[in-house]
């Protein structure tokens, strides 16, 4: 039985204040809203120490948005993951379409950092997702295998077990558009497929999340498809209220 996770990626968004306002929120209302679903936040960098202060001894755990792939060096504005580690950093959110799209990532680098996740005992996040041209052009399937099978090849079906892979359509990220149960529930489902042709305990087990405009309000038939297990949470994730209703909806 996979245990589901719902994720808030805040993005570059908030401040002390304000994080220290929606942290006490989500800790408070956490326990009653989420029994049974893993919850995680996942702040900008530099809020990172005050949130895992802010989280400790609650069942919100911690992540970041991203990390270098290398472990210390001459990586001017970079962040290692050995820091993150530091700072009760369990989960580290990989690949994300904006940083695909806006800062140059692509697969190979998007695996190596998967790999150098893993190496530190930090699960990674990998984020995959379709464009909408893409999709228009009949191509979401072999797009998003081919994101999967770059990090199959580079970190093997093995090291799949201990991350977290979320299916977030580009065209569904920021756009209140969110994919319909059926859409996204083909695409996990495909997932999960192409996983099981190399090792189907490792299929079964692992946990892929959905994200682009989960809502309070689509939450709960979303997380209701057989292979969807939870979200990844960016704008409603920013609000106490309509992030502790999406766990809600996974504990469902
Ligand atoms: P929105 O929920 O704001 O569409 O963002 C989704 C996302 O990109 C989460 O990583």
């Amino acid at each position: 039985m996979r245990k589901p996770l719902v994720a808030g990626n805040w993005k570059m968004n908030g401040n002390a204040v304000s994080i220290n306002e929606l942290m006490g929120l989500l800790v408070s209302g956490v326990k009653q809203a989420a029994e049974g679903v893993d919850v995680l936040v996942c702040p900008p960098a530099v809020y990172l120490a005050q949130v895992s202060e802010l989280a400790r001894g609650s069942a919100i755990k911690v992540g970041a948005q991203n990390a270098c792939q290398h472990a210390a060096g001459a990586y001017t504005g970079e962040v290692a993951l050995p820091m993150l580690a530091e700072f009760d950093c369990e989960y580290v959110i990989i690949g994300h379409s904006e940083r695909r799209a806006l800062f140059g990532e692509d697969d190979a680098l998007v695996a190596e950092k998967c790999a150098a996740a893993l190496a530190q005992g930090i699960t990674p996040i990998l984020c995959v997702g379709e464009s909408l041209e893409q999709r228009d052009a009949g191509q979401a399937l072999a797009v998003v295998g081919a994101q999967i099978e770059a990090v199959l090849t580079r970190c093997g079906i093995g090291a799949v077990a201990d991350m977290v892979i979320a299916y977030e359509p580009v065209w569904a990220i920021g756009t209140g558009r969110t994919a319909t149960p059926a859409q996204a529930q083909e695409i996990h489902a495909a997932i999960r497929a192409q996983l099981a042709e190399q090792d189907a305990k490792v299929a079964a087990e692992v946990r892929v999340l959905y994200g682009g405009s989960v809502t309070a309000a689509t939450a709960a038939e979303l997380f209701a498809q057989p292979d969807i297990d939870g979200g990844l949470v960016g704008g409603a994730s920013l609000k106490a209220a309509d992030f502790l209703a999406i766990c809600s909806a996974a504990a469902a």
